[in-house]
This record gives C-alpha cells, structure tokens and sequence, in this order.
C-alpha cells in the first residue's frame, strides 16, 4: 500500500549546465513505477520543474523558512517554493543541523509551514557515528523524529528519511540489520503518537551512499519505502538506475 519514492537531494550541486541530466532524466523514467523527486539548489528550481513538466517526476526544495513571508534576509518560505514549482522539501537534513545549528524544534516550525503551503515534508532524522557507537542511535533518532514531527503528521503529508550522517557521502552503509531495526523503531513511534494507519501509510526513506550498486538491497529491506540520494542523483544514469531497482 505505500508507494516507493525515490528522491534526488542535489545538496549545493548544480548550474544552469546541469539542466541536461533532467531532460536525461525525463528520457531514461517516463513512466516510473515508484514516485520520484528532484531536489536542486533554489536557483534551479524553477528551470527545473519546467523541465519537469508534464512528467511524473517532481521538484523539490531542500530547506524552507517557518515564516510565510517578512524580513528574514537569504531565506526563502514554503510558499515561494511551491511557487517556483516544487510539490515537496527536504527538511531536517543533517547538514542543515551541522552548518546552521537547525533544531529539531525549527524543523517542526519549517514542516507546518510546509504543509501550509501545500508541500510534502521529507523530514530527516540520523544519528552521528559517535552517537552509534555509544549505543544511542534509536534513542537519538527517536528524539529527533519526536521533536521534528508536529501534530497532523499524516501519511499524505510527510516521509520520513533516516539518513546516518555517518553513511552520508562516505560510501559506508549500515548492515541491514542496522537499517532495518531503526525503520522499524521509527515505525513504532508513528503508530504511538499517530496510530496505526498513519504508521502503515507513511513511507520511510533510507539515505546514505545508496548507489546503483547497492540499491536495489536496501530498497528490498523490510520498512524500507524509498531512498534519498545524494551524490547519485546528479548523473542521470544512477539515479535512473537507482529508481529502477525500486521498481
Ligand atoms: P549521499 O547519497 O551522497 O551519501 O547523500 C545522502 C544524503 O544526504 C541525501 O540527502
């Protein structure tokens, strides 16, 4: 019953000479089986979703601001981004909290104007390799997700991606065992706060060096409904090659 997503975070990747890997893209998926989402830099959003248009495939953000609007120099809000084209926006993502201190409390306040705006949240949670190693890794991301998720999350409005910082551009991933025990921890807490239904419809992504080598291995893992990809997303060819294997 849920349907795979796989999404693309291009992160501070990308100029107007990218554009060519979208319409790479387009050609390679035009039917795709799982959801997919493109998320570039906000300069390229609007181009794009123009691209994108009339394919399956969406755009995304990857940050927003939690004010529909005012003076907050630099930032953008939800709305601007809907405008420019995207249907979702990556929230949370580790490197948000590293480089700009993000908490989980300004990520809850970022998701709900998201939803204000009509977006899909993707909503990032990860532990640190110091936080794994100590044994903390559930009891890190079980706080994140609490504190990261306000009331009216909802399996239409929100994904949840577990994204190990340690596995984030490393090429090291978790054993499934790994992966799986934290999907499935993530799960549970869904169901406690939001119950059942919700926890069965919401679609928990993995990221962290997911290749085309080893996607089609951790998409075919329990709890595992999608993936968010990071540097395999910029070229065409892997991200298409990742989006089939979880077709
Ligand atoms: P990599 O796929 O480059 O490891 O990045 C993962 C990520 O942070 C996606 O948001």
């Amino acid at each position: 019953m849920r349907r795979m997503l796989v999404a693309g975070n291009w992160k501070m990747h990308g100029l107007g000479a990218n554009l060519p890997e979208i319409a790479a893209l387009r050609v390679a998926l035009p039917d795709p089986r799982p959801e997919v989402i493109v998320c570039p830099p906000a300069t390229l959003l609007h181009r794009v979703a123009g691209a994108l248009a009339g394919s399956p495939i969406r755009a995304g953000g990857q940050d927003c601001h939690w004010n529909e609007g005012g003076a907050h120099t630099g930032d953008i809000s939800a709305a601007m981004l809907a405008d420019a084209g995207a249907a979702a926006v990556i929230l949370g993502h580790s490197e948000r909290r590293a480089d700009h201190g993000e908490r989980s409390e300004t990520v809850a306040r970022k998701v709900a104007a998201a939803w204000s705006a009509g977006l899909l949240a993707i909503v990032c949670v990860g532990e640190t390799a110091v936080e794994r190693d100590a044994g903390a890794a559930l009891a890190v991301v079980g706080a994140q997700l609490a504190a990261s998720l306000p009331d009216g999350a909802t399996a239409a409005n929100c994904v949840i991606a577990y994204e190990p910082v340690w596995a984030i551009g490393t090429g090291r991933t978790p054993t499934p065992a790994e992966i799986v025990g934290v999907h499935g921890a993530i799960r549970a807490a869904l169901a406690s706060r939001f119950g059942a239904g919700m926890a069965r419809g919401t679609r928990i992504l993995y990221g962290g060096s997911v290749k085309p080598g080893n996607a089609a291995e951790i998409l075919g893992l329990a709890d595992v409904d999608g993936t968010l990809v990071g540097g395999a997303s910029l070229r065409a060819a892997d991200f298409a090659a990742i989006v089939a294997a979880a077709g």
